[in-house]
């Protein structure tokens, strides 16, 4: 027996809290009554159901490590029928990313059925270390490098990176590698972009202690026990 929206966060649905909130609304549903008490107790054997959907319990937890190649949406679906990051996974599991890659975003991606984790992992209080290769336009000057190592505001927030460097200089473009540790939609770009240097390409190399290994474009692995273990505690 668990809490009714434990179960529904573990299962992907969507965040506990969201799940409290889903609850308090009157949208959910136990062996077809409305269930209005947050601390409800339900069982694997109930049937739960949310805004008319019912959930499926999953039973076994994966985890794969995806190389997404550009021109991929990293989504469980897509009005427009783009291909999508799930749809590279051959399960029958039902999986989502652990947060995003833009669409023309290469590099490592985390894909669960696993909401626990998933919810884990992208709480904003969370801070996982992400690195980037970022290809961009023009070259860094001394104090642009310094200012960034230092910290920029972008939209309000300011994000330090972990890690800076400049790998390269060819022509009128950089190759530079940047950690940080937050996961806002766009961010590098916008990073970059804030310091008119536009991104050209960008590609995830690591993600906390994950990094893509000699999985080319497109290929996958599933984590191991111990990998699992261990995107645990890092909470
Ligand atoms: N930052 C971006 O700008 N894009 C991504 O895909 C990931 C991080």
């Amino acid at each position: 027996m668990e809490r009714l929206q434990k179960i529904i966060a573990n299962n992907g649905y969507t965040s506990r809290r969201k799940a409290e909130e889903l609850i308090k609304m009157g949208k959910v549903k136990v062996n077809g009554k409305v269930i209005l008490e947050l601390g409800t107790k339900v069982n694997k054997e109930d049937t739960i159901e949310i805004e008319g959907n019912v959930l499926k319990i999953n039973e076994k937890k994966v985890y794969y490590l995806l190389n997404k190649p550009r021109g991929v949406i990293s989504s469980v679906t897509d009005p427009e029928n783009r291909k999508t990051v799930v749809s590279l996974i051959d399960t029958d599991e039902r999986i989502y990313p652990i947060g995003r890659l833009d669409y023309d975003t290469t590099g490592l991606i985390l894909l669960t059925n696993d909401g626990e984790l998933a919810n884990l992992l992208m709480h904003p209080k969370n801070e996982v270390e992400k690195k980037y290769i970022a290809k961009i336009e023009g070259v860094l000057s001394p104090s642009e490098f310094y200012g960034l190592k230092k910290g920029i505001v972008i939209e309000g927030r300011k994000v330090i990176p972990t890690h800076l460097k400049v790998k390269k200089e060819i022509e009128n473009s950089s190759i530079v590698e940047i950690c940080i540790l937050e996961g806002r939609n766009h961010i590098v770009k916008k990073i970059f972009e804030s310091l008119g240097h536009p991104v050209e390409k960008l590609k995830r190399e690591s993600y906390a202690f994950l990094t893509l290994g000699n999985l080319k474009s497109g290929e996958y692995r599933e984590l191991s026990l111990k990998e699992v273990k261990k995107l645990y505690s890092l909470k």
